[in-house]
């Protein structure tokens, strides 16, 4: 376990500690409280923990006021208790999505939870275009032909996006994104959403119902929450009302798709494209080298044996703004007390 810290010598300082740290963000969050701590107090005496919180690693919260996590972090009611017991005030998520929290458990506790609910909502959006993009033209296959000095086109043949239906699951910030790139890429976009929104449908997007948008697109975006009501959201039934050969595409959250019915769908050749940012058991994978490891997770290693899987490691907010943006918003959070759930 390896730990860095920001101290201050300021009595009014917050001890706030990072978990799940990338050397990345340390560098980010480090050049801005440095910033920061040049101005009126409180000021923030920060420590990097690179290995994640969970219910083991809570107690070591134990004189911190605030807790900053990402993705990946166990937030369960058992680390709840533990961060209770540690006097921990307030939980900040780096992040936008909070599934990984116990929300309930935590305000039961009395500590607040925070979380950085838009940073460029581009930045997903366009990672969601260029997993459509890879997938459909094969660039990342082009790039290896080329290097080796093979020209054959054949595998290679994509698809004409203009004109394309395409069926968006969420019109919050990264949905409306991705609708307007789509749109200046003239597709006819469906969207569902239970919360319709009349700025989605000024831009030129219909609202549909889930079963129409999964019977008329040739892609289909996630991009919604994890919850009770969009778990595993594409299942067996779902795969079963869209076209054959349909490319989905999910940037949201790993739980939103049932993987043995994908695995299934790859198979019958129903799913003609698939790519993923995120994926339902990533916290054991995501963000660490495990290229010298014999990965265990075999429904994670037989998606990536499929010739028309494209698989990134959860890196649809990995800009350089987006980075920034997260850091200002979470110190924000733990200064003033905004974005609280
Ligand atoms: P948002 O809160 O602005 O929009 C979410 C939309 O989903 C809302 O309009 C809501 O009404 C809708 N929704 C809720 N339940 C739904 C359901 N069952 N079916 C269809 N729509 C539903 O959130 P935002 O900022 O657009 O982010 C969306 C998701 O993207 C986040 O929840 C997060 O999981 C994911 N995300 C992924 C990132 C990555 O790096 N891959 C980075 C940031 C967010």
């Amino acid at each position: 376990m390896s730990q860095n810290k920001i101290e201050t010598d300021s009595e009014s300082s917050r001890k706030v500690v990072f978990f799940s740290t990338r050397p990345y963000e340390k560098n980010v969050f480090t050049a801005l409280l440095c910033e920061r701590n040049k101005s009126l107090p409180p000021r923030i005496e920060a420590t990097f923990f690179e290995h994640p919180l969970n219910p083991s690693t809570a107690a070591s919260c134990k004189g911190f006021s605030d807790v900053v996590v990402f993705v990946n972090d166990n937030v369960n009611a058992e680390t709840i208790d533990a961060l209770k017991h540690a006097d921990v005030e307030h939980i900040a998520l780096r992040c936008a999505g909070f599934n990984n929290v116990d929300v309930n458990a935590a305000t039961r506790a009395g500590i607040s939870v925070s979380r950085v609910p838009a940073y460029s909502p581009e930045t997903v959006a366009e990672h969601t275009l260029a997993l459509i993009l890879t997938l459909n033209r094969k660039t990342h296959k082009a790039y290896n032909r080329v290097r080796e000095g093979n020209f054959n086109l054949a595998g290679l043949i994509g698809f004409t996006l203009h004109n394309k239906t395409v069926g968006v699951i969420g019109t919050g910030r990264i949905g409306k994104a991705v609708i307007r790139i789509l749109l200046g890429f003239g597709c006819r976009v469906l969207c569902f959403d239970p919360i319709e929104d009349v700025s989605v449908k000024k831009m030129g997007a219909h609202y549909v119902s889930l079963d129409e948008l999964f019977a008329m697109s040739a892609i289909v975006t996630l991009h919604c929450p994890l919850n009770e009501h969009s778990h595993h959201i594409i299942n067996e039934s779902s795969l079963a009302q869209m076209p054959d050969g349909v490319m989905l595409i999910n940037t949201s959250r790993g739980g939103l798709v049932d993987n043995d019915a994908i695995i299934k769908g790859l198979k019958s050749r129903k799913i003609g494209y698939l790519g993923l940012d995120v994926y339902e058991r990533e916290s054991e994978l995501f963000f660490v080298d495990h290229s010298q490891e014999i990965i265990q997770d075999d429904v994670f290693q037989r998606l990536t044996t499929f010739p028309n899987v494209l698989i990134t490691g959860h890196q649809g907010f990995f800009t350089e703004e987006a980075l920034e943006e997260i850091a200002n918003t979470t110190i924000d959070n733990i200064l003033s007390g905004s974005n609280r759930l």
